[in-house]
């Protein structure tokens, strides 16, 4: 059983949390859609920043971030996939609440075959940590590669790499509403290590775990360059400078949970 099975009613929970809206969806929006999609035309509207692309959606869990793409950022076509069956159902169940024209599939993406025609932008929001290994995150990258369309850009957020050891079993991230915890050696882990988050609910008082694997940065890098992507760039998360409580914000991305990454084929 895919291990989203499980907390798929949890996870949507959670993605009510404000560091969703005000972290994660602003540095995708403002720091990697927009940079480069703006690089193409320096007046494309926010809502029309996918306008004629077909997006894949990787991982898409319940459709979260899928029916963005195609709702806030005028994708013309969007497909999501996910190992979770779970996931998936809940995702059809909003489509067919709200049709938006998203079409959902099982899959695993270690083993997504390739299309005929390629996709001109691939996502994938918490994905490529569920790779345990190097050859696993390979897999995963390799595949991407083959249904993206050359010259076009791949937006990833993973569970971050690349903080230091203070971003691990640290107490302080109860207030953010999350903890990180793994077994580090000298204060460092090594690649296949597990970590495991806790997101806790604030509002109800309960909370899920699930476990991820870290891979350094050095092997994401070198991964990507094996699978054919010719450039790379991480992105570290920031907050909406709109947002009320400035000093807190500036307090999380310190210790942000997560970190994107932008690749171009
Ligand atoms: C943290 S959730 C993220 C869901 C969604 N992308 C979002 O941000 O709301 C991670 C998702 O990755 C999916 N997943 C994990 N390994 C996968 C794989 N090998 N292929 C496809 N989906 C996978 C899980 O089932 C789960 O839905």
């Amino acid at each position: 059983m895919a291990q989203y099975d499980n907390c798929a009613a949890d996870y949507v929970l959670a993605k009510k949390d404000s560091f969703r809206v005000d972290v994660e969806y602003f540095t995708f929006l403002h720091r990697m859609l927009l940079p480069v999609f703006q690089q193409q035309n320096a007046n494309v509207q926010q809502d029309q920043l996918l306008a004629g692309k077909r997006v894949l959606d990787l991982a898409c869990g319940d459709g979260h971030y899928t029916r963005k793409l195609k709702e806030h950022l005028g994708a013309s076509e969007v497909v999501g996939v996910d190992i979770s069956q779970a996931m998936i159902d809940i995702a059809r169940a909003k489509e067919q609440a709200q049709p938006l024209g998203i079409i959902y599939e099982v899959a695993d993406v270690q083993s997504l075959s390739s299309p005929a025609v390629k996709y001109d932008v691939i996502t994938a929001f918490y994905l490529l940590n569920f790779a345990r290994t190097n050859e696993e995150l390979k897999r995963m990258v390799t595949a991407t590669s083959n249904n993206l369309a050359d010259g076009q850009t791949f937006f990833a957020i993973i569970t971050n790499v690349c903080g230091d050891e203070s971003t691990y079993n640290n107490e302080k991230h109860r207030k953010y509403a999350f903890m990180r915890e793994a077994k580090l050696k000298n204060g460092f882990l090594s690649d296949g290590d597990e970590v495991k988050y806790t997101h806790f609910n604030d509002r109800d008082k309960t909370s899920f775990s699930y476990i991820t694997y870290y891979l350094s940065p050095k092997t994401y890098e070198q991964v990507f360059k094996e699978a054919g992507f010719k450039t790379f760039q991480w992105v570290p998360f920031e907050s909406d400078p709109k947002v009320e409580d400035r000093a807190f914000y500036d307090d999380f991305v310190q210790y942000a949970p997560a970190i994107g990454i932008i690749a171009s084929k």
